[in-house]
């Protein structure tokens, strides 16, 4: 019998290191190819711009909207807009594909700056070399960026801290799953949840773990959570898989008293508020983020002045309202 259980440990040790590994070889492999096809991608003929929209995750659904708002734009404008992103979420992968934009001289480049500090340097050598970078999603204020084009993320945090203290009636232990612990956006929007909660003495934040935006993740540590807290009664998400990622921890444990929050209107989330597994959801603008920021590189480009922060609204979506949206 012991043995029997050192080989099954043995063989479930195998497969998740074969995963693993897999997943590795693909990701390299992708951005390997994503390289590539910028060295050698030239602007289209009859395109009056070539721009570069680097995203935090190549098949994320909210980075595929703003893709979509940015496809709308190019077709608009008569640009051409090539959307490229890590296959996972990877600050380094990013910065290679913004090195190799930068030599491929395109006319514009529009990037999540992940984290500040890694970002500002590589953004301001763009600038000095004459592209102009659209920050989106994640500003880097301290970057010689032309704009940003995204959420006001602290307010966005605060919108959601005001939701979740008035829907549970103030009172509650509290787990956030943040997407990512480096992203300023992330900090923003937690900084903003804080701010409310802690206004509400019945209510306390008792653990913070991220989900490094994989859905996957968001199931694994809002489980770890659950455990780690049998007390905890409400669970909020700030990046758009992570309120699905808990809801499924939620179910595999049986804490369906749990009351869950998050952000983005990924189709199941909406789904799950309409059916009453999760309270609401903080839904951004991604597709208008993707739409503006091509719209500016165009209007910098043409020299026409602009202001420096673009902030897309956000809404809050609840069962009440979840029929009347549409998803963008
Ligand atoms: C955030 C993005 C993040 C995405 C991940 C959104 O809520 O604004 O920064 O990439 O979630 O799913």
């Amino acid at each position: 019998m012991g043995n029997k259980r050192w080989t099954a440990s043995l063989i479930v040790l195998f497969v998740l290191f074969m995963y693993v590994l897999i997943r590795f070889a693909a990701n390299t492999n992708n951005i390997e190819n994503a390289v590539e096809s910028l060295k050698t991608t030239q602007k289209a003929k009859g395109k009056t711009a070539h721009f570069i929209l680097i995203a935090q995750e190549l098949d994320n659904p909210y980075w595929r909207s703003i893709e979509q708002g940015a496809k709308k734009a190019a077709h608009t404008y008569n640009v051409q807009v090539e959307y490229i992103a890590p296959l996972q979420t990877s600050v380094e992968e990013q910065m290679k594909l913004f090195e190799k934009a930068i030599v491929s001289k395109v006319d514009g480049i529009v990037v999540q700056s992940l984290d500040e500090q890694m970002f500002a340097p590589i953004i301001n050598k763009a600038v000095n070399e004459n592209i102009p970078v659209v920050t989106i999603d994640t500003d880097s204020p301290k970057s010689e960026r032309v704009a940003y084009v995204g959420t006001d993320n602290y307010t966005a945090g605060e919108k959601l801290g005001e939701v979740v203290a008035e829907m549970t009636g103030g009172e509650g232990e509290i787990g956030v799953m943040i997407g990512s612990e480096t992203s300023t956006s992330q900090k923003l929007r937690f900084n903003g949840f804080l701010s409310v909660i802690q206004k509400h003495p019945q209510m306390k934040v008792v653990e913070v773990m991220s989900s490094n935006i994989s859905q996957i993740q968001a199931v694994l540590q809002g489980e770890s959570m659950l455990k780690k807290h049998p007390d905890m009664s409400i669970m909020v998400g700030m990046s758009a898989l992570d309120a699905i990622g808990i809801l499924n921890a939620t179910t595999n444990m049986r804490r369906n008293n749990v009351q869950i929050f998050g952000f983005d209107d990924v189709e199941e989330t909406l789904q799950a508020i309409s059916n009453g597994h999760i309270r609401a959801t903080i839904v951004q603008k991604p597709f208008d983020m993707g739409f503006q920021s091509i719209k500016i590189l165009r209007q910098h480009l043409q020299g026409k002045a602009m202001k420096v922060e673009h902030f897309t609204p956000t809404e809050v979506i609840t069962k009440n309202n979840v029929h009347l949206e549409e998803t963008n």
